[in-house]
């Protein structure tokens, strides 16, 4: 089972509600419940969803389970096509995006929890305070010293492009950071692998004019060097990015820093 940060003196409750379903293509979601407005434990509600009655994935199915079963099952979402990363959660064990995780690629039984070792707000909704604080610590934007050219933008070679394409291309889901054990354990000091990714994508931009400030405030035995190189993040991420692969560079820059 994926491991949360349950609230204090509280345990799983395996044996929620059981909602049943008839039909041809029944599937059966168990799906993590917590109101901390109640002073119930959390527990594990049973879903049996007719997938013909809703789209493929599994945000399909959560949709449907709130507008026709059960309308306090609280998750986020906006896009629905894998661009605004609100919807990440845990689905059979691995970090996803419910939006783009299609349910006939799992098995009989879908469980679906929130993205781990996080605080949870209700249901399948993370607290994310830390991990949006941790991007803005970062400075993730354009710093100049030098006036930008008075009738034109500031412009950059394609093979500039090329190197800030992927890293800029992260959605800030966060099924990076919550997959990585390293960041479970130093959440607090270790900036995780979606802040790291953002800083190099500044660290790399041919237009920003402050790259040594932006290593010097990196270099820092918790913000960074707790990356153990485990690929958890790179593993995960559903747009296919390698925040572990960044965290290398930005390691190797300032090793070349000192020489
Ligand atoms: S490579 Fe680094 S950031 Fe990625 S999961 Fe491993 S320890 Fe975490
Ligand atoms: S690097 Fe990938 S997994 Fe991490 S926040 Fe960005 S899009 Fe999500
Ligand atoms: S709803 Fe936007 S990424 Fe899933």
């Amino acid at each position: 089972m994926v491991q949360l940060s349950l609230p204090a003196g509280s345990k799983v409750n395996p044996h929620g509600r059981v909602h049943k379903a008839t039909g041809a293509a029944v599937r059966t979601f168990r799906v993590y419940r917590f109101d901390p407005d109640s002073n119930e434990s959390p527990r594990i509600d049973t879903f049996e969803v007719d997938t013909k009655a809703c789209g493929p994935m599994v945000l399909d199915a959560l949709i449907h389970i709130k507008g026709r079963i059960d309308s306090s099952v609280t998750f986020r979402r906006s896009c629905r096509e894998g661009i605004c990363g609100s919807c990440a959660m845990n689905i059979n064990g691995l970090n996803r995006l419910a939006c783009t995780t299609a349910i006939g690629d799992l098995g009989a039984e879908i469980r679906i929890y929130p993205l781990p070792h996080m605080p949870v707000v209700k249901d399948l909704v993370p607290d994310l305070t830390t991990f949006y604080a941790q991007y803005a610590s970062v400075e993730p934007w354009l710093k100049t010293r030098t006036p930008a050219p008075p009738d034109q933008e500031r412009l950059q070679t394609k093979e500039d492009q090329v190197r800030i394409d992927r890293p800029a291309a992260c959605i800030l889901c966060a099924c990076c950071s919550t997959a990585c054990p390293s960041y479970w354990w130093n959440s607090e000091r270790y900036l995780g692998p979606a802040a790291l990714l953002a800083a190099y994508r500044w660290i790399v931009d041919s237009r920003d004019e402050a790259t040594g400030e932006r290593l010097d405030q990196l270099n820092d035995p918790f913000k960074l060097y707790r990356c153990h190189t485990i690929m958890n993040c790179t593993d995960v991420c559903p747009k296919d990015l390698n925040p572990a692969g960044a965290i290398a560079e930005i390691k190797k820059k300032l090793l070349e820093r000192q020489h």
